[in-house]
């Protein structure tokens, strides 16, 4: 959820309030709900009855995120469960992330020691895979 590192499925009062979110933001005609998802900080995994519940309830488009991989991803969109993935770090890490998926190429590592640091050493210069 957005702005929430919370453990969602775990704790009944996170539950019912993310729940009632939802609920609330499904009214709305929001142009996506964005899932961050407790993966990519060393949560569980959402369970595809998880996923599911959301899809019931909310009627827009989902965005995931959340240590996905590509084939992830495509699981998810082809299941029907996600419309769309997002990526973070990833995205940082690798400035033509999308040829990279095409072609199932290797990923640069994301250098979270640069994140927040001052200049661009861990922005600007992560290796395309052909220099342009
Ligand atoms: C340095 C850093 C800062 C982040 N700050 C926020 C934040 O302020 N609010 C938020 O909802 N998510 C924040 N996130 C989480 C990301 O939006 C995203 O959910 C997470 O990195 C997982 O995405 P991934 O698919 O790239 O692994 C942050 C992530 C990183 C690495």
């Amino acid at each position: 959820m957005p702005g929430s590192r919370s453990p969602f499925p775990q704790s009944p009062r996170y539950r019912a309030h993310h729940w009632f979110s939802i609920r609330e933001l499904a009214k709305r005609n929001l142009a996506y709900l964005h899932l961050s998802e407790p993966d990519w900080a060393g949560g569980k995994p959402l369970r595809d009855e998880f996923r599911q519940a959301i899809r019931a309830v909310y009627p827009g488009v989902i965005i995931a995120a959340g240590a996905y991989t590509a084939e992830k991803g495509e699981d998810l969109i082809g299941r029907g469960l996600i419309d769309a993935v997002a990526f973070g770090p990833c995205f940082i890490a690798n400035p033509d992330l999308v040829e990279r998926l095409r072609v199932q190429a290797p990923l640069n590592a994301h250098r979270a020691q640069f994140d927040y640091a001052n200049g661009a050493e861990g922005y600007t210069d992560y290796p395309f895979l052909k220099q342009p």
